[in-house]
């Protein structure tokens, strides 16, 4: 049974703190869009900013990418979606609602009582029929077949296009990689579950060539680097686990495929898919486009088509779960305390300063303070209310560490720091604030 509790008191958090909004709200929102605020866009760019150090960053051997999102028609056929990029898709003659026929299992009639579609005497679904899930658009100012593109539904082949162009201007041989951050459309039948499945989101993907034969030593070695990436943001491990794609669930690409699942309060499902793909994608862009893709390894004076080991995760889907990760509700001195557990380094604020009260000068030196800190990474300023509900306040916010000048700081440049998890206070001087922060942050 889903926890809706928790994932609705996420999603109202969410909302009233300015982490995610609904796209268009004020004219009634529109459908699986969602807007980041202020403390969610920094969230999200701390999580695209960890994947972008871990993949690029702190290796000799992957090189970065930004392609764009609108590709030539045929990169699509190429890639297979166009013909296959579908979803069964059914209709309710009565009621207008449309499910996915591989889903109706987890659907909801939207008649009341809420029943699955299909088990009120008045549905009337149609058979299933293909959908296909990328958006279209045109190019130019006639709306005409021949103008039809796409935006992209996966940020991969903008890496596979663009592979020797990267190989020619990087010096890299392979193996190597290349990696990059990306927005992605898809036009999913039953979006949802907040900004788990949505139609408009980024990708975070790597595409890694190797020699054939040498794919599935690599596919292990990108399994483990993964799944340790997740542990190192702070996911609760008991609830990272694999999902092995069986014959009949791999992808037309795939020659093996290996989910990274977390247990969201809605059942267990995918963040991140680890695929080797084998030469399907070289060889199909090699076949539409007429241009050789082959690469020339000059050691071993032999010529062959990489074959691609592709680690894909969801920048939005990575954040909601470490939203659902860090919640959590204590009781604390009769009242309820609302808990963002980040971890520092992914944390959208790293520090709140707070003076105790608003005289003595204690304002002006915690504003001095403030100002330094800002410069150092993320600080957030609050002045108004009792000192208890602006600890709380920055809880919620996943704030790690509060400081607080009071009347010891004006006589010994002392400052409170309160720690968010274990609600404790050591004694920091004010002149090592920064220090002290910058060195729990990584
Ligand atoms: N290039 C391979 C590929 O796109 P995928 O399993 O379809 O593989 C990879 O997607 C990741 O992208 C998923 O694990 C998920 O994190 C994210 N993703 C896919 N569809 C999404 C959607 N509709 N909303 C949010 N994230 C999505």
């Amino acid at each position: 049974m889903a926890d809706t509790t928790l994932m609705d008191k996420l999603v109202s958090l969410c909302k009233r703190r300015g982490f995610v909004f609904q796209s268009s709200e004020v004219y009634g929102g529109l459908g699986s869009v969602w807007d980041y605020g202020p403390l969610g866009v920094e969230l999200k760019k701390n999580v695209k900013d960890r994947w972008w150090r871990a993949m690029v960053h702190e290796r000799d051997d992957i090189e970065g990418l930004d392609a764009a999102i609108l590709m030539h028609p045929k990169v699509w056929e190429a890639s297979g979606h166009v013909a296959g990029f579908s979803d069964p898709l059914v209709d309710c003659k009565t009621c207008k609602a449309r499910f996915r026929a591989d889903k109706i299992q987890d659907a909801q009639c939207p008649q009341k009582p809420s029943k699955k579609p299909g088990e009120h005497t008045t549905c009337e679904l149609t058979e299933p029929r293909m959908f296909n899930l990328m958006f279209k658009t045109f190019m130019g100012p006639v709306e005409e077949q021949a103008a039809v593109i796409y935006l992209r539904p996966e940020t991969a082949q903008g890496i596979y296009v663009n592979y020797q162009n990267v190989l020619n201007s990087s010096r890299q041989k392979v193996p190597f990689g290349i990696a990059q951050i990306g927005k992605a459309f898809r036009n999913e039948i039953t979006p949802g579950n907040f900004i788990f499945r949505t139609r408009e989101f980024e990708q975070m993907e790597m595409q890694f060539f190797v020699k054939p034969g040498t794919d599935m030593e690599w596919f292990e070695r990108w399994r483990a680097a993964r799944m340790e990436w997740h542990h190192s943001i702070g996911l609760t491990k008991g609830k990272l686990r694999w999902h092995e794609h069986g014959p009949g669930e791999l992808a037309h690409y795939a020659r093996a495929a290996y989910d990274i699942e977390y247990q969201f309060p809605f059942g267990w499902n995918e963040i991140e898919g680890i695929h080797n793909r084998g030469d399907f994608d070289l060889g199909r862009h090699q076949e539409y486009s007429g241009k050789k893709l082959e690469y020339f390894d000059q050691a071993a004076n032999e010529r062959y088509l990489p074959f691609i080991v592709e680690t894909s995760a969801g920048a939005d889907r990575v954040t909601l779960t470490l939203l659902v990760d860090a919640y959590r509700e204590e009781q604390v001195e009769g009242e309820t305390r609302v808990v963002l557990g980040f971890h520092p380094a992914i944390a959208p604020i790293k520090a709140a300063v707070l003076p105790l009260v608003k005289k003595d000068g204690m304002p002006e030196l915690a504003d001095r303070i403030y100002h330094d800190m800002k410069r150092a990474f993320p600080t957030f300023y609050d002045d108004s209310g009792a000192i208890g509900r602006r600890y709380r306040r920055m809880d919620e916010a996943g704030t790690p560490w509060c400081c607080t000048v009071d009347g010891q700081t004006l006589q010994d440049g002392t400052v409170t720091i309160r720690e968010r998890d274990t609600m404790t206070q050591v004694r920091v001087h004010q002149d090592q604030l920064v220090t002290w922060i910058r060195g729990r942050l990584s």
